[in-house]
């Protein structure tokens, strides 16, 4: 039987489907990779053909062979109806916060959002005369209360950036389709692997392929995949912003997907491992990681996710910024660097500042671990280097 990229879709295990979904080989004489198109002009047949504008291709901004097969590859992951490819992680949430609020309407975002949002949503949305209001991310069915006649697009985040609180998806869904409200998610830290937010009532499923999917630290692109309801508005406005990603990033991100499964097993079983290593170690208050069975979503996140990823957070027993700034000096592995996801091991100092309803007291300051494929021994080390030095500040 021919190999083709829709016959494994469907049906079997996820590393199967990682392998193989996205592009026929057949497609293009059998290579098993889809060629890079980097294309602006597409030629039309005749004067016929160019003015019904009915052929498959028509110009590089609105999709590309390439294109195609990366955002078929994730129709395939997320059950999505159509997926747009942007040049950033950011880039896929701007895009379609964009395409869905105007001015006047009132926008709800979780509190705990990753801060670049809250940063657009602030400045540009606010500018367009959008209404912005941030909700706590255990609101849950408690939505209901904060959604109002003009409500349009409620933003949710789940794990939450930096403290890894759990939303009740499904219930905030609920209540915001009661309204005819549309449900975002940014899913980056679980990628479609280990949740399915269009199956628990999601419309919009945001990804950071810059993280797991790309998985090598050197690339930039975001996905946005949508339900049927949403897919057309999303493509179109998509197209009217020009934001399209480039083919070699595009490329290089559907080759990291095909080992994207076995790299978060490992990802996961290095992190859990750390995880709960940390809770023992003296100088650490309390892991943030929602896993463990001790974090307080644990039940939720056992509902709804079915694995976990490379990042977490710990809250020091105590001090402030110069045992947290002696931790992450006297780290040797971890590399104190921005965005996560790739195959190294990265350490940051977490900011809360930014908070205006998510102001949990911590015991002391915290700090963001994202656990790379590196040798879990060599980590802990490093680890228990950094609590030397913040035990000694
Ligand atoms: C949760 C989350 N969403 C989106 C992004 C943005 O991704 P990018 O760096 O590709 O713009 C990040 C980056 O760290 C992130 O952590």
């Amino acid at each position: 039987m021919a190999k083709d990229g829709e016959h494994f879709s469907g049906g079997m295990g996820i590393n199967t489907r990682l392998a193989h979904s996205g592009n026929n080989p057949h497609d293009y004489f059998g290579f098993v990779n889809p060629p890079v198109v980097h294309a602006s002009t597409v030629l039309f047949r005749d004067a016929a053909s160019m003015a019904a504008r009915t052929q498959k291709y028509t110009y590089g901004t609105r999709g590309t062979p390439t294109t195609d097969a990366l955002a078929h590859a994730i129709d395939a992951l997320e059950g999505s109806a159509g997926t747009i490819l942007v040049p950033s992680g950011l880039a896929a949430v701007t895009v379609p916060l964009l395409a869905f609020v105007s001015a006047g309407d009132h926008l709800l975002i979780v509190d705990t959002v990753y801060h670049p949002t809250r940063n657009f949503a602030d400045t540009m949305l606010k500018r367009l005369g959008v209404e912005v209001e941030y909700y706590a991310p255990h609101v849950g069915a408690g939505i209901a209360a904060l959604i109002k006649p003009n409500t349009k697009v409620v933003f949710t985040e789940s794990p939450a950036s930096n403290t890894f609180e759990v939303q009740d998806i499904p219930a905030i869904a609920k209540a915001a389709h009661a309204v005819g409200a549309i449900v975002m998610m940014d899913n980056t830290w679980a990628t479609p692997l280990y949740f399915r937010p269009l199956d628990h009532g999601v419309d919009i499923s945001i990804h950071a392929a810059t993280k797991y999917p790309a998985g090598h630290s050197d690339v930039l692109l975001g996905t946005v995949s949508a339900n049927e309801s949403c897919w057309t508005h999303l493509y179109e406005s998509f197209c009217t912003l020009g934001c399209c990603a480039g083919p070699d990033d595009v490329y290089q991100v559907l080759r990291g997907l095909r080992s994207m499964g076995v790299r978060l097993e490992h990802h996961q079983r290095s992190t859990l491992a750390i995880a709960s290593w940390l809770e023992g170690q003296k100088g650490v208050a309390r892991v943030l990681h929602p896993a463990l069975p001790s974090h307080p979503d644990h039940a939720l996140w056992k509902r709804d996710f079915s694995g976990s990823s490379g990042i977490f957070s710990i809250v020091l027993a105590g001090g402030g910024q110069k045992q947290q700034h002696a931790f992450l000096d006297a780290l040797q592995i971890f590399g104190l660097g921005y965005s996560w996801g790739g195959y190294e091991s990265l350490a940051v100092p977490v900011w809360l500042g930014d908070r205006v309803v998510a102001k949990a007291p911590y015991e002391g300051p915290l700090i963001r671990l994202q656990i790379g494929l590196e040798d879990v021994d060599d980590l802990k080390a490093d680890i228990s280097r950094g609590l030397a030095a913040a035990a000694a500040a």
